[in-house]
């Protein structure tokens, strides 16, 4: 079906990846574009029903064309390897001359812009610059995405903790810390990132997407506990896409899996016996704490 084709770039990333398993589950052709076809999950999106590998330079004008004919919708999650910002713009620019209707935009928050002395984190504020180049583009979608946020709903880390305790049936408990402590090597660049991420939520303790989404309506399903998407970006992300994932479910199906991707084995041990015991503090922590 027409409306239902979606564009992809780095498909082959955490973020784009999970979107084409979902988005072909649920039906869609997926154009998925990677940097290289031979990649393990490349191989694997490749096998899904109606996804297509477009393999090519998100440098490449021409490329970018190809990539977005015929779609209608397009999920966008750029990164820092090459000029983010020129790709960012560039991909924007093909998407409208295609006429994609619905076009999602994995933004983050440039918190300088607040005016509180909060730092910009490097690694985001381009993603700010570009999603501010899209809001300009007037017919593309009319809102962006900042991850976590529309993917999952917003919680409070007490929340949170409370819902992986109960997917995992494991204790797991919230501890703010002020400080990072680095002890394995990060690749070039990421060091300021880690940096500024102290400063900002550790030292500022600033709103994670800043101060324009992190208030009002949205803070709805924060006070009451309650996992609807009752906020305004999380509603209207949830009505453009069925596929969206609660964080328990999150946690239960995928998060266990990534863990092992990442060379871990807690998840063969034998999960807490007391875990109703655990749930029960978890849940009075939630009920204080939110
Ligand atoms: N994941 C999150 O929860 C989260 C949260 C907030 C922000 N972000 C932002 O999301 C971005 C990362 O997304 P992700 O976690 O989905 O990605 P990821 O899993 O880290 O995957 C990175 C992607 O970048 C591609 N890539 C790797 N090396 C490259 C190179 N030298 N040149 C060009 N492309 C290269 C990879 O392609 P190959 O597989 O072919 O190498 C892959 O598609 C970052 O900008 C980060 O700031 C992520």
């Amino acid at each position: 079906m027409q409306s239902k084709n979606l564009a992809l770039v780095n498909a082959t990333g955490r973020q784009a990846a999970s979107v084409a398993r979902v988005a072909s589950a649920l039906g869609y052709h997926v154009q998925a574009h990677v940097h290289q076809p031979s990649h393990p999950v490349a191989v694997e999106l490749s096998q899904l029903d109606n996804v297509i590998l477009f393999h090519g330079s998100l440098e490449d004008r021409n490329f970018l064309d190809r990539l977005f004919k015929g779609v209608q919708r397009a999920f966008i999650n750029t990164v820092s390897f090459g000029d983010e910002l020129a790709i960012g713009k560039s991909l924007a620019d093909a998407a409208k001359r295609a006429g994609v209707q619905h076009y999602i935009y994995s933004s983050m928050p440039d918190h300088s812009v607040f005016d509180k002395g909060w730092p910009a984190l490097p690694l985001w504020s381009v993603k700010f610059t570009v999603e501010n180049y899209i809001r300009q583009a007037s017919h593309l979608g009319r809102r962006q995405h900042r991850p976590d946020r529309t993917d999952q709903s917003l919680l409070s880390p007490t929340r949170v903790c409370f819902l992986f305790s109960r997917a995992l049936r494991r204790k797991v408990t919230y501890h703010f810390s002020p400080r990072i402590d680095v002890e394995v090597s990060v690749p070039h660049g990421y060091r300021e990132q880690l940096q500024g991420i102290e400063l900002l939520f550790g030292t500022f303790r600033a709103p994670y997407f800043g101060l324009d989404l992190d208030s009002g309506e949205n803070m709805k399903t924060v006070e009451d506990g309650t996992d609807k998407g009752g906020g305004t970006a999380v509603a209207e992300a949830r009505s453009l896409w069925g596929g969206w994932r609660g964080m328990e479910e999150y946690a239960r199906e995928v998060f266990p899996v990534e863990e092992f991707h990442n060379g871990l084995t807690w998840m063969k041990e034998e999960s807490d016996s007391d875990l109703e015991a655990d749930t029960r503090m978890a849940k009075s922590g939630m009920d204080k704490n939110i």
